[in-house]
């Protein structure tokens, strides 16, 4: 049982106490204003050595205990929550796995470059439908020759862009759940891996978060980690060492804020004396002191028994949770003890409150840890009914879609059977609406995404919307970061959400923000240089090609040479049903307000309705997850058995 630490790891606290006082502290208001990663200083702390803290000599580390590495993230966290994650994220995630399962060759050359601190390391497991349901990977990898292709995305992914390293899974065998999925090391600068925007997130603004984009990256065979079929266990391994690290950055950033309050209550004055002479703050306090005590213990011990080689991922699990929930108690508490002045921006409590609260979500979120708890103590829950199988194929983010991608012919006849199709689903080019109508009014929108490129390309953007008759909308980037349009123009889940008849994204990959505001609309069609954007899945009709060549043909395909007439109010088209392949289906009813068609394989997962429930069994208050339709609104489309 673990009482006290080494005078050998009060001087490695020391240490690192000074470094990060010394290199972040006087920056870490800049770099989360600018959410800008430090990079430099990542630099320097890995010459020193410390980003290999809990690797051996041998292979380039500095051979210390976990409880070390645990205290060096966590006085990082002190100081700068995002700085303590880079950390976490690079020691415990993109080194961790190469570490205990890679093969000499493998730890050579990847290992020893990530130990000594010359390169970052990053674990790509995320994606827009894995997330607490880590299993449900969708990202592939098909073994050609010497070589897998890799193909997908991943999402929410810590030092993206900045790391030179890569775990990443993917799965290798289809439809056998969580034993089809493989684990690879890949490198930055391969063909075909690209990364999406940096988040522009709450809190650890200061570290990178990016999403990854995989298309037809060839990884070489011998960077396969571990066996095939091996890749789901060797991340939930590398989880449980991963939740030390979090937990010691919650630790950390509670550490920090606890001690700013302490200080600041021996110094503000209420009533002619400081307000720590007051007992409701020192009860505050107190509280705070014994939280953190507690915490910091079910840290270190975690960190103790996987040192020891010991069980430790039930420890490891109570130790994130606990941090991590007493972060936000102990970051809450400081700032009200700093009253109006921990409300202002700059304020080192006001960045810790806003750098707590991913502590209780990533790398499991706190409900994932009580599974994973419990789990050891009851046993594994059994899979329920209503839980979907595992290898079904999802519907896209924007539900069923044609997915219909136009590639027989020149550009010209792709534009044409385009036009033509759209025109067949009861799109009317005639009539238009004003380019400046709000996103929320307008019947069709015309969107531009970063690959559109520089600012004169808009015209090309505003064109089509033009001869499309429909109004100008953007992603979030082009708003935001680029200033193409007014922010209120931006389409998305914290934008503006369009619900109308016809969106033409042009350039967008299809970030899952962005499908999540596009998912009402009645017709989707793509325009995109990457065949594997994720928008194509997402889309009724796609068109692969330089936005360049394809929207002025678009443009002059739609413009009939009148002006358009002012569209009719708008209203709302079916979305196109999609036609499922054999079997024959069976027992199938179609909403008659929207089209969406109830399949009882699938079942209804929103509503808890198990997958192979017929529609007649369906409760009576059963409603359209499309459109909130009633249950009685809905035809057959095909014969129940
Ligand atoms: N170690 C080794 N193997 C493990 C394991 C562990 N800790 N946990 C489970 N496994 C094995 C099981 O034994 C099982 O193998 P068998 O089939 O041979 O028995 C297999 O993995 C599947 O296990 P489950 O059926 O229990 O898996 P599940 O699909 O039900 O999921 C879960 C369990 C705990 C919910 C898991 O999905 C999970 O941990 N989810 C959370 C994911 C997560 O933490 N994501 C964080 C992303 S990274 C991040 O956030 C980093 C960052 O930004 C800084």
């Amino acid at each position: 049982m673990f009482y006290k630490t080494s005078q050998e790891h009060e001087e490695l606290r020391a240490e690192i106490r000074e470094w990060v006082e010394r290199e972040i502290k006087p920056i870490a208001f800049m770099l989360d204003k600018n959410n800008e990663f430090p990079r430099e200083q990542i630099k320097d702390f890995g010459k020193r050595g410390f980003l290999g803290l809990p690797y051996p000599v041998e292979y380039g580390g500095m051979g210390k205990d976990i409880l070390s590495y645990a205290i060096g993230v966590e006085e990082l966290s002190r100081v700068d929550g995002g700085t303590g994650v880079i950390l976490s994220a690079h020691v415990s995630l993109g080194t961790f796995p190469i570490f205990a399962f890679g093969n000499e060759e493998q730890k050579k050359k990847y290992l020893v470059p990530l130990a000594k601190g010359e390169k970052l390391g990053a674990f790509g497991l995320t994606e827009p439908n894995a997330g607490s349901d880590a299993g449900g990977t969708e990202t592939t990898a098909e073994l050609v020759g010497d070589h897998y292709i890799l193909n997908g995305e991943k999402i929410f992914i810590t030092n993206g862009g900045e790391a030179e390293t890569y775990v990443v899974f993917a799965v290798t065998t289809p439809g056998i759940g969580t034993k089809g999925i493989s684990a690879f090391i890949v490198e930055k600068g391969w063909d075909g891996f690209t990364f999406g925007d940096h988040y522009d997130k709450l809190g650890i603004r200061s570290s990178a978060t990016a999403q990854l984009l995989f298309n037809n990256v060839k990884v070489p065979k011998e960077n396969l980690l571990g066996k095939e079929g091996q890749g789901f266990k060797i991340a939930m391994a590398t989880l449980d060492g991963g939740r030390i690290g979090i937990a010691a950055q919650a630790l950390g950033i509670a550490q920090g804020a606890y001690e700013a309050a302490v200080e600041y209550a021996k110094d503000r004055e209420q009533f002619n004396a400081p307000i720590a002479a007051l007992q409701a703050i020192q009860f505050k306090i107190a509280e705070m002191a014994t939280k953190i005590r507690a915490a910091r213990f079910l840290v270190y011990s975690a960190a103790e028994l996987k040192e020891h080689h010991e069980p430790y991922g039930m420890e490891a699990a109570m130790a994130k949770k606990y941090a991590s929930d007493i972060c936000l108690e102990v970051v809450n508490d400081a700032l009200q003890i700093f009253g109006g002045n921990g409300y202002l921006k700059g304020m080192e409590v006001e960045r810790a409150y806003r750098d707590a609260k991913i502590c209780t979500i990533y790398e499991g979120t706190n409900e994932i840890q009580n599974v994973v708890i419990s789990s050891y103590i009851l046993g594994k829950a059994a899979k329920t009914a209503g839980v979907p199988i595992r290898g079904k194929k999802k519907s896209a983010v924007t539900g069923p879609r044609k997915k219909m991608i136009l590639n027989e012919g020149s550009a010209e006849d792709r534009v044409n059977q385009l036009v033509e199709c759209l025109k067949v689903d009861g799109h009317d080019f005639t009539v238009g609406i004003d380019i400046n109508t709000p996103i929320i009014e307008a019947e069709r929108v015309v969107s531009a995404g970063k690959g559109i490129g520089s600012k004169e390309n808009m015209k090309l953007v505003t064109d089509l919307a033009g001869a499309a008759g429909a109004a100008l909308g953007s992603s979030r980037p082009v708003a935001e970061q680029l200033m193409y349009v007014p922010l209120n123009r931006y389409v998305g889940m914290s934008g503006q959400k369009f619900t109308g008849n016809l969106y033409i994204a042009c350039g967008i990959s299809g970030a899952v923000q962005h499908l999540k505001g596009i998912k009402d609309a009645a017709t989707i069609v793509a325009i995109n240089t990457n065949a594997n954007a994720p928008i194509f899945k997402n889309a009724d009709y796609g068109i692969v090609g330089d936005l360049n060549e394809i929207l002025p043909l678009l443009t002059k395909a739609l413009d009939d040479g009148n002006p358009k007439k002012p569209a009719p109010p708008m209203v709302k088209m079916k979305r196109a049903v999609v036609e499922e392949p054999n079997p024959a289906p069976v027992g199938r009813y179609v909403c008659l307000g929207c089209g969406y068609e109830y399949i009882p394989e699938n079942g209804d997962e929103d509503a808890e309705i198990a997958p192979g429930t017929k529609y007649s069994e369906l409760p009576e208050e059963w409603i359209c997850p499309e459109c909130g339709e009633e249950k009685a609104n809905f035809i057959p489309s095909s014969k129940e058995v």
